[in-house]
């Protein structure tokens, strides 16, 4: 990869992809949409956030996630899907558990390890894990890594377009809030799209916030029912990207269950006063950073999810939308099994004392419980 960062924070590859936005915005002869901007910070082929060999999720990278925390998270899922994979099984099918944005794939590790404990051994031999991971170069990493382990019922694909799956578990855990957002702002009189534009800085260039009229007909129609009593500059990212995602999804798939984990509000929190500057983040080295344009390519972009909005474009694509339920109620009630198994045993021992802290972690409404939202899928069950 071209990862070629300096000690001082500076990097090749900032300024390379500095020099391609700026191009990118001189084309335009205008301003660049926020999510083509995002695009290209998050996943330009070789400059992008996501896509060079640079640590981003665990105490040593970025920022942390449920499955970063450890095990726990993995094994509180095998519980949670073991039922559901069981019934799938019936008639000798072969149950596949498709995960997106898998990262360094402990989460399929973690997973497939208590699966193997909690289902028989005939069932267990007829599930496959597929990991949709749309980057070569991340692909064949993960690759070696299954292969490596041992692991020879992994699979990695590019995506959903190259699968064709009868019985699906599908997992995303903190997949769509990294998906390219796009972004309005009401001006006092009408709802404008933020986009990224340059302006002279000493010898250089920088990146500013520049507002346009919306040309888009998808946006003009989610924006048409957006208060218009909000204070001036109110801001609100909005995902138009999530059609295409589920589309893919429903296409490939006879019969789906998934959960899909991501922080994110219900559709009327987003116009909390208090939301003003809408919910776009930045974070590196587990700190936020102020000016989200400020080094694209070296820095995470995310934005919280409108789960009233994605599960209403979820249904339009055919899906059922069974529950959103948060992070807390999830995992609480699909511990259950594995907590009383504990109870019953009756004392602890050390291992099983650490994944009950990392429990603790991932439940507690304080911690990660009450942000993180679970979005139950499901197609022809
Ligand atoms: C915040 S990371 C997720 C980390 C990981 N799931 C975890 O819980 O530790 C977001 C991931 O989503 C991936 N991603 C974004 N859009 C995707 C898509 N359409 N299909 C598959 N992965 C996608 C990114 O490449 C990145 O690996």
């Amino acid at each position: 990869m071209s990862e070629q960062a300096t000690d001082n924070g500076q990097s090749a590859d900032t300024n390379s992809i500095m020099s391609l936005i700026h191009e990118k915005i001189d084309e335009l002869d205008s301003a660049l949409p926020f999510d083509e901007f995002m695009e290209l910070a998050l996943y330009h082929p070789n400059y992008g956030y996501y896509t060079s060999a640079r640590k981003r999720v665990g105490t040593d990278g970025d920022f942390i996630t449920s499955v970063s925390v450890g095990q726990c998270f993995g094994k509180v899922l095998a519980y949670h899907f073991a039922p559901t994979i069981e019934s799938m099984a019936s008639n000798s099918d072969e149950v596949v558990i498709v995960e997106l944005g898998a990262e360094e794939g402990d989460l399929a590790k973690d997973m497939m390890g208590a699966l193997s404990e909690l289902l028989s051994d005939s069932i267990f031999k007829r599930l496959r894990y597929i990991v949709v991971e749309p980057f070569t170069a991340k692909r064949a990493i993960l690759h070696s890594k299954f292969i490596s382990e041992g692991l020879d019922n992994f699979d990695v694909v590019s995506g959903f377009n190259e699968l064709s799956v009868k019985k699906c578990i599908l997992i995303a855990n903190e997949v769509l809030d990294a998906i390219p957002v796009k972004r309005v702002r009401w001006n006092g009189n009408e709802w404008v799209e933020v986009c990224v534009s340059a302006v002279k800085d000493g010898e250089g260039k920088r990146l500013v916030v520049a507002e346009k009229n919306i040309e888009s007909s998808a946006l003009k129609n989610i924006v048409k029912d957006y208060p218009t009593t909000l204070s001036e500059g109110f801001t609100v990212e909005v995902n138009l990207r999530f059609n295409n995602f589920f589309k893919e999804i429903f296409a490939a798939t006879e019969m789906l269950y998934g959960c899909l984990i991501d922080y994110g509000l219900k559709a009327d929190e987003i116009f909390d006063p208090g939301r003003k500057n809408g919910t776009l983040r930045a974070y590196s080295k587990h700190g936020i950073i102020d000016d989200p344009l400020s080094s694209p390519g070296r820095i995470d972009l995310t934005a919280h999810v409108n789960f009233d909005h994605v599960s209403s474009v979820a249904k339009d694509c055919g899906f059922e939308v069974s529950s959103i339920t948060d992070q807390y109620h999830f995992l609480v009630r699909s511990a259950e099994p594995w907590l009383l198994e504990i109870e019953r045993a009756g004392n602890l021992d050390t291992e099983t004392e650490k994944l009950l802290r990392q429990f603790k972690m991932l439940f507690h409404p304080s911690v990660m419980g009450q942000n993180f939202k679970v979005m139950e899928i499901k197609k022809g069950i």
